[in-house]
């Protein structure tokens, strides 16, 4: 049997992932992520766009330098200071990659750049050229790809292959492609292109007509070697090609499809799980391969045909995606070891610092609670990675009244270093409005609230609570987020968690700045 032909995955959770509205992570937040998709075999880990961002520089120089195994990849506009700013980013990895965009599609040039096409065509040239001047790996992707005239198209891409580029990436940016059209773009640089064998072609599609995957599996077949995607599809507007799915669609239709990744497949739950828990983007439900109810059975019919032969109903086996076969898990005497175990399994790699914490916390919870259930753990860990954070401001303790019909009474006491800080105010529509509105009287931070959401974390009665706010500030989104059984203590925790972010990006961008 021949070898099936290996596609890399570039995984750009980090970068292009980051650009979904509200989701920007922490320099600490991507350092667990970058981990998690080491664990789970990615190609190349696209960790940001250095020259956006102190935060964004930080975190690809720390990527960079600590992570080996993926190549390290730092994305680029075409012009000598963001792909300077990037090398600089990126030097210190073993493996790194400068990523360079300009966009080529007639809508871009003529009303975002300004530019002739062969303007676009000297300066794409010049900007490999420059990036090539630093290492060998360079990608170069014509932004808008999927609408520029092809034979443009093929014109840019010979041009930056002759100049060095090592990967022709094709991203339809907003989403337009279809399959068939997908094909052909990709079969016409295969065709027409005479030193195409001189790159890998690659792919980069959006969601915003559903059909990322299947435009992604189209450009394979025609040639591609490489899917840009990302964890949970995430990704500016409606996403990115979702890495889960796109690597299960090959593998469970290796009859079909000549090719197969090196994703370790059991490490897709627990990375999802981590993506959501970091960006605060809840997988829905019913979410393909990775929703709670991808594996769920419902109808009796259904069930019938399962315990008869799962395969009437299953094309995947849960444990291949990391679905663990039960949900309870531990109680008061499971130990140390168990729970690092179980953390693990969950998506979570903790120090023995970590590890140390989160065991005195689950035994003060086992205490409480007869039945640990994997959604305690979850919020057990998020918060020890969460209390990590910098946390300029911290809650002492609260008093709440509420009376039918009239406005609650609160209480709060917060603490910034040595010194407590009490506010007590009788104002709000509820509980969650008067403790906004104490948290800004005492911190002095701005903030409106654009959405609050509150769920379960696991399951019974005295399951926690776990809430997520967003809120704006000077025109960013920010998130918070919190567990605990209270649910009032998780939402004044929550806008605390958001307070903290935003003191801790504005110390960023002065700090930056002078
Ligand atoms: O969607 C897009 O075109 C991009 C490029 C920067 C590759 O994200
Ligand atoms: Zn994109």
């Amino acid at each position: 049997m021949s070898e099936k032909r290996q596609i890399k995955i570039f995984d750009t959770t980090l970068r292009d992932g980051e650009q979904s509205p509200g989701a920007s992570m922490n320099l600490q937040e991507k350092m667990e992520i970058a981990q998690a998709l080491v664990d789970l075999g990615v190609d190349v880990i696209e960790a940001g766009f250095p020259i956006a961002s102190p935060g964004d520089f930080e975190a690809v120089r720390q990527i960079a330098s600590t992570f080996r195994g993926p190549e390290i990849c730092g994305l680029a506009r075409s012009n000598d200071k963001d792909i300077d700013r990037a090398w600089e980013a990126l030097k210190q990895s073993s493996d790194p990659r400068i990523h360079v965009f300009l966009a080529t599609s007639a809508i871009h040039r003529e009303f975002k750049l300004k530019m002739s096409p062969d303007e676009i065509l000297t300066r794409a040239v010049a900007g490999v050229k420059r990036a090539k001047g630093y290492c060998d790996n360079i990608e170069f992707s014509p932004e808008d790809a999927a609408r520029t005239e092809l034979d443009f198209l093929c014109r840019v891409v010979e041009a930056v292959i002759d100049a060095g580029a090592t990967t022709v990436n094709i991203p339809d940016t907003v989403g337009f492609a279809t399959p068939a059209q997908m094909s052909h773009v990709i079969g016409a640089l295969v065709n027409r292109v005479p030193n195409i064998d001189q790159a890998v072609i690659s792919v980069h599609c959006h969601d915003d007509l559903g059909m990322a995957v299947a435009n992604s599996l189209a450009a394979v077949e025609a040639g591609a070697g490489q899917i840009e995607c990302t964890i949970n599809g995430i990704g500016e507007r409606a996403g990115n090609c979702s890495l889960e799915e796109v690597v299960m669609a090959i593998r469970t239709r290796g009859d079909h499809y000549a090719f197969d990744t090196k994703i370790n497949s059991p490490r897709l739950v627990p990375t999802s799980r981590l993506v959501s828990f970091v960006t605060g983007l809840e997988v829905q439900r019913n979410k393909a391969i990775v929703g709670r109810n991808a594996f769920a059975h419902e109808a009796g019919i259904h069930q019938d045909g399962i315990l008869k032969e799962r395969t009437t109903y299953e094309i995947m086996l849960p444990a291949d995606v990391g679905f663990a076969s039960t949900d309870l898990v531990m109680g008061k005497h499971s130990g140390r070891a168990a729970l690092a175990d179980r953390a693990k399994t969950l998506g979570f790699n903790l120090t023995g610092e970590q590890l140390q914490s989160v065991f005195e916390d689950f035994k003060s919870l086992a205490d409480r609670k007869k039945e640990i259930f994997d959604g305690d753990i979850v919020a057990l860990v998020e918060n020890e990675i969460l209390g990590q954070i910098e946390q300029e401001w911290s809650l002492v303790s609260f008093n709440l009244d509420l009376k039918f019909g009239q406005p609650p009474r609160i209480s709060l006491t917060l603490k910034k270093g040595d010194t407590e800080d009490t506010v007590e105010l009788s104002d709000g529509t509820g509980p969650v409005d008067a403790a906004f509105l104490a948290i800004k009287k005492i911190t002095g931070v701005e903030l409106v609230c654009k959405s609050y959401r509150v769920q379960s974390s696991s399951l019974g009665r005295d399951a926690n609570g776990e809430i997520n706010i967003q809120v704006e500030h000077d025109g960013e989104t920010y998130r918070g987020r919190a567990v605990s059984m209270d649910c009032i203590e998780a939402s004044i925790k929550a806008i605390l968690d958001a307070v903290n972010r935003i003191i801790a990006a504005e110390k960023l961008k002065s700090r930056s700045a002078s």
